[in-house]
């Protein structure tokens, strides 16, 4: 079995690759990713040496690259991860956003369709489905809730989403979709709301909560995620969309407690600033589908996650160090800076 993941070198990916590696030894592994501010070859540093491991620095919006790569290797599989994920960022500047995840999907399955696939399978987000209300904490986002979404970023998703359901039904393409709830766990970028908190209290800085830090987010542990993905590659039933999500509910407020409590850092530190334009209120999945068809459950608890990840980051600072100190610093005074 030959699969590409693309986005590799980022977050989630990485931790799919690391995942796929170790569980499936005679799988070979090709990582397509170009490397933005996101991606980093020190977060696959573990795995540069496995022989079934090949790491190849392009864009998923190259054609010419990518029918190369797909002329090289003949893929069983793409998984793409491969996108622009940041929400802020999506709102300062949408172009990159519609480019990397619209157009880049359209270019990896026209690259499927050209030369034959097994799976193609489609990295989603819960954030197509818009937010929930505050005061409805019956309601949850299913496979059927219509798409409504709130920023460029989570438009650029739905966008790529319909056009792998068109590819679908227009071409037979083999597809699947997740829709995962929020992450958190090693290699997390630290513009994201729980390592930039850990980062900020380790050197003693302001954490910015925006508005009041009501927002409710429905947290899952990286490598369930992961696992979740392999299973809907391998028995997901095609032309399916799959919720990924482990009914952990949180306000933004209380993680940020969470965290000044396990780092011994005082709440003094926590700075409420103007709220982001469009801010989804509550994010909630309803994983049902997946566990019924597929056994998939959420295994690891928040209250372990986030110590193991809080850990990780004090014990990978020369990780994060050469990130928080480079272009990172320019990003953040644009961001935070009057705010
Ligand atoms: P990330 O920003 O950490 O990583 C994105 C990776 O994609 C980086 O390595 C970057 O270099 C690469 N990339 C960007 N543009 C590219 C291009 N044109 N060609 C090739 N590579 C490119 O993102 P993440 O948080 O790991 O998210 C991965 C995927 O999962 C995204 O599709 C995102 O929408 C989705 N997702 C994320 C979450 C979350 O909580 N982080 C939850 C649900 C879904
Ligand atoms: O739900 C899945 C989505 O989760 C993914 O599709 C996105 O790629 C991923 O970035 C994430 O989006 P969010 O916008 O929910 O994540 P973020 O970490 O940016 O913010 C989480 C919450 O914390 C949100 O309500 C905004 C708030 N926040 C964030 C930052 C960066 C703050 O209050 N202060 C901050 O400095």
């Amino acid at each position: 079995m030959t699969i590409i993941v693309t986005g590799g070198a980022g977050f989630i990916g990485s931790n799919f690759i690391f995942h796929m590696l170790n569980k499936y030894p005679d799988y070979r592994i090709i990582c397509l990713d170009c490397l933005t501010y996101a991606g980093s070859l020190s977060t696959l540093e573990p795995v540069m040496d496995n022989p079934n491991f090949r790491f190849v620095k392009e864009s998923i919006t190259d054609r010419a690259a990518v029918e190369k790569l797909f002329e090289e290797e003949h893929p069983d599989m793409v998984v793409n991860f491969a996108a622009e994920s940041h929400v802020d960022r999506s709102i300062e500047n949408p172009q990159v956003f519609l480019d990397t995840n619209i157009i880049g999907t359209s270019v990896l399955m026209d690259a499927c369709r050209k030369y034959g696939i097994k799976r193609y399978h489609q990295v989603s987000t819960d954030e197509v489905y818009g937010d929930l209300p505050l005061d409805r904490p019956d309601m949850f986002f299913t496979e059927t809730t219509p798409i409504h979404t709130s920023s460029p970023y989570s438009s650029s998703k739905a966008g790529a989403d319909l056009l792998v359901l068109a590819y679908h039904r227009t071409y037979g393409l083999p597809v699947t979709i997740s829709r995962c709830s929020n992450n958190y766990g090693p290699y997390h970028f630290p513009e994201k709301l729980i390592p930039l908190m850990i980062i900020n209290a380790l050197h003693d800085k302001p954490l910015p909560v925006y508005g009041e830090g009501l927002n409710v987010r429905d947290w899952l542990y990286v490598e369930d995620h992961c696992k979740a993905i392999d299973l809907v590659i391998h028995n997901g039933r095609v032309g399916e969309v799959y919720n990924i999500g482990g009914h952990n509910e949180m306000k933004n407020i209380d993680i940020v407690k969470l965290i000044c409590k396990e780092l011994g850092k005082p709440e003094s530190l926590i700075t409420y600033v103007t709220d982001r334009k469009g801010h989804d209120m509550r994010y909630a999945i309803d994983p049902t589908k997946i566990h019924n068809e597929l056994g998939w459950l959420p295994e690891t608890m928040f209250t372990d996650g986030i110590k193991k990840t809080i850990k990780w980051y004090l014990d990978n600072e020369a990780w994060w160090e050469p990130i928080v100190s480079g272009e990172y610093q320019n990003y953040y005074e644009k961001m935070y800076a009057n705010r």
